[in-house]
């Protein structure tokens, strides 16, 4: 299956980024194609709702979202990592969700995951949990599992947790 992994966080090595991978390497070693794209690594400006979209399909701002969405239109599974900033998701990807509206009715019938992480426990993640699940869920996805990064807060303080092994596990088990 093809995978597409989408990181919000703007720290490189951090939590999400680290259980990304992981998720990942369980994915790949079930023998499935991922990408991963870092929204750090994209310029992606906020939808303007001029719905031109609408008329025409595509985005009248000519930046990186273009090919994110082409890739997630293209993916059978999705997986949205996201630090909770503020109880809710990362800023940066709230900006790519809202992109997604040339597409939404397009992006539907995939499995999809989702990874959060925050320095509180899982109450304090779940605003952002259920934010991300919800939007999959409203755009058609069903969402197969949350993986909860809690209780981390520096870069790295992930690695030795059971969420690492609940992303590997849950990359592994894609499709099952
Ligand atoms: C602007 C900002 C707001 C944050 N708000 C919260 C919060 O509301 N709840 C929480 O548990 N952690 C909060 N954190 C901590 C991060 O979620 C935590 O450090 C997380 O591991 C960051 O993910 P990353 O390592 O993938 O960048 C906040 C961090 C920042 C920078």
């Amino acid at each position: 299956m093809k995978v597409l992994a989408i990181n919000g966080s703007p720290r490189a090595k951090g939590n999400s980024d680290l259980l990304c991978d992981e998720f990942i390497r369980g994915a790949q070693e079930a023998g499935h194609q991922v990408e991963k794209i870092s929204l750090r690594e994209k310029e992606i400006a906020p939808c303007r709702a001029c719905y031109a979209c609408f008329r025409t399909g595509t985005c009248v701002q000519k930046d990186d979202m273009a090919e994110i969405l082409d890739k997630a239109e293209a993916a059978d599974v999705l997986l949205l990592a996201s630090p909770t900033y503020f109880l809710t998701m990362s800023g940066q990807m709230k900006v790519m969700i809202d992109r997604l509206l040339p597409k939404w009715q397009g992006l539907g019938g995939k499995d999809a995951y989702v990874i959060v992480t925050g320095h509180d426990g899982r109450g304090g993640l779940k605003r952002n949990a259920e934010d991300l699940a919800q939007i999959l869920e409203n755009l058609g996805d069903r969402v197969r599992q949350i993986i909860w990064g809690e209780r981390v807060w520096q870069k790295g303080e992930v690695i030795g947790t059971k969420a690492m092994e609940e992303a590997y596990l849950a990359g592994k088990g894609i499709g099952k």
